[in-house]
C-alpha cells in the first residue's frame, strides 16, 4: 500500500453511530413540527386522491388524530376547513362567521388540550366562491384593503374562539400590521401572528386545493403570491412583516425553495416557519408507493434539510406520521 500522509481523516467523525450522532449539527424531531388537518362539517371522513394518508377529518376524527399526534409528542395543529359550497360567497362572509367550522372545532379542541397550540390561517379562498384569497372586483382584480377588512374579522373570530396562533396566507399588503391591531384592540394581546411571509405562486399548492375545492374559478394568484424567481423581494416582505409585528415568518413551499430560508433565517432575529407543501408531500408519497423511494427515510431526510436551512418550524403532512417513525413506533 502507498504511504502518504494524511493527517485530515474527516471520516474519523463517521465512524459510528455514537460519534455521528454527538457531531450532528441538525436534528429533527416532533418538537418541531406544526400539523396540518383538513377538516370538514359532515359525518365521517372524505380522503384525499393526490395526498394518500390525507383526509378531510369529520370533528370525531379529528379529536382522534389529534390525540394520536399529541401522543408522539406533536403539539402544533394547522387548521384547514373544506367549507360547504352553498355557504360561499364573493366576499368569504363564512370567514367570520363566529358559529363556524373552525371557531367551533378550535373551541372544542382547546377545551380538551389545553397545550395543543392552534394555528388557524386566515386567507378567504375556502370560503370564497371565487377560490381566491381575496375579494375578486368585476374586473377581476383582487381587492387589497377591502380583504384586509375582512381578513381582521376573520382572525377575531379565531381568536374569541381560542386559537393561539392566527396564521395570515393571503398576502395581501399590510395585512399582518391590520390584524395586530385588530388583535391588541380586542385585547388578545398573547394571541401570535405567524405570517405567510415569502409565499410563492406554486403549482406545488395542487393537491391542496384539491384537498379543500379551493382552485381559483378564473386567473391565478401571481398578482398577490411571490414569483419563484425571486429571493430579494423575500427580504423585503420579511422587512415588512417584522415591522408591522409578525412574531414568526414562513417561507412557503420548503423543499424547492432552500436557499430563500437559508436567506431568511439570516435576515430575522424572529423563529422561522417553512411549509412543506401538499405537491412536495405527493411528490413522496407517490414515488414511495411504487417502490421507487424508501419513504421514511426520504420524509425525514427531507424533514431535516429544511431544518438545516434554517427553519425552526415546519409544517407538513408527515408530522404525525414521522414523530411515530421516531419514536420507533
Ligand atoms: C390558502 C393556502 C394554500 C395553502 C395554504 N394556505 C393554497 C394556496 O395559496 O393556493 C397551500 C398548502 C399546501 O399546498 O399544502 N391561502
Amino acid at each position: 500500500m502507498v504511504h502518504f500522509e494524511q493527517r485530515q481523516r474527516p471520516r474519523r467523525n463517521r465512524k459510528s453511530e455514537a460519534i455521528r450522532a454527538a457531531c450532528r449539527e441538525t436534528t429533527v424531531g416532533p418538537q418541531h413540527f406544526v400539523y396540518p388537518l383538513f377538516v370538514h362539517a359532515g359525518d365521517g371522513d372524505v380522503p384525499i386522491a393526490s395526498m394518500p394518508g390525507c383526509a378531510r377529518l369529520c370533528a370525531r376524527s379529528l379529536m382522534a388524530e389529534v390525540e394520536r399526534a399529541r401522543d408522539v409528542g406533536v403539539r402544533m395543529i394547522a387548521l384547514f376547513p373544506a367549507v360547504e359550497e352553498r355557504l360561499k360567497d364573493p366576499h368569504g362572509s363564512e370567514a367570520h362567521n363566529p358559529d363556524g367550522l373552525i371557531p367551533t372545532l378550535v373551541a372544542s379542541l382547546k377545551a380538551r388540550w389545553p397545550d395543543v397550540m392552534l394555528v388557524t390561517d386566515v386567507a378567504l379562498d375556502p370560503y370564497s366562491s371565487d377560490g381566491h384569497d381575496g375579494i375578486v372586483a368585476s374586473d377581476g382584480r383582487i381587492l387589497n384593503d377591502e380583504t384586509i377588512e375582512v381578513l381582521c374579522r376573520q382572525a377575531l373570530a379565531q381568536a374569541k374562539a381560542g386559537s393561539d396562533v392566527i396564521a395570515p396566507s393571503d398576502m395581501m399588503d399590510g395585512r399582518v400590521g391590520a390584524i395586530r391591531d385588530a388583535l391588541d384592540a380586542e385585547g388578545f394581546t398573547e394571541v401570535s401572528i405567524l405570517a405567510y411571509t415569502a409565499k410563492y405562486a406554486s403549482a406545488f399548492y395542487g393537491p391542496f386545493r384539491d384537498a379543500l375545492d379551493s382552485a381559483p374559478k378564473h386567473g391565478d394568484k401571481k398578482t398577490y403570491q411571490m414569483d419563484p424567481g425571486n429571493v430579494r423581494e423575500a427580504m423585503r416582505e420579511v422587512v415588512l412583516d417584522e415591522d408591522e409585528g409578525a412574531d414568526m415568518v414562513m417561507v412557503k413551499p420548503a423543499g424547492a425553495y432552500l436557499d430563500v430560508i437559508a436567506r431568511v433565517r439570516d435576515a430575522t432575529a424572529l423563529p422561522v416557519a417553512a411549509y412543506q407543501v401538499s405537491g412536495e408531500y405527493a411528490m413522496l408519497k407517490a414515488a414511495s408507493e411504487r417502490g421507487w423511494l424508501d419513504e421514511r427515510r426520504v420524509a425525514i431526510e427531507s424533514l431535516t434539510a429544511i431544518r438545516r436551512a434554517g427553519a425552526d418550524l415546519v409544517l407538513t403532512y408527515y408530522a404525525r406520521q414521522v414523530a411515530q417513525w421516531l419514536a420507533g413506533a
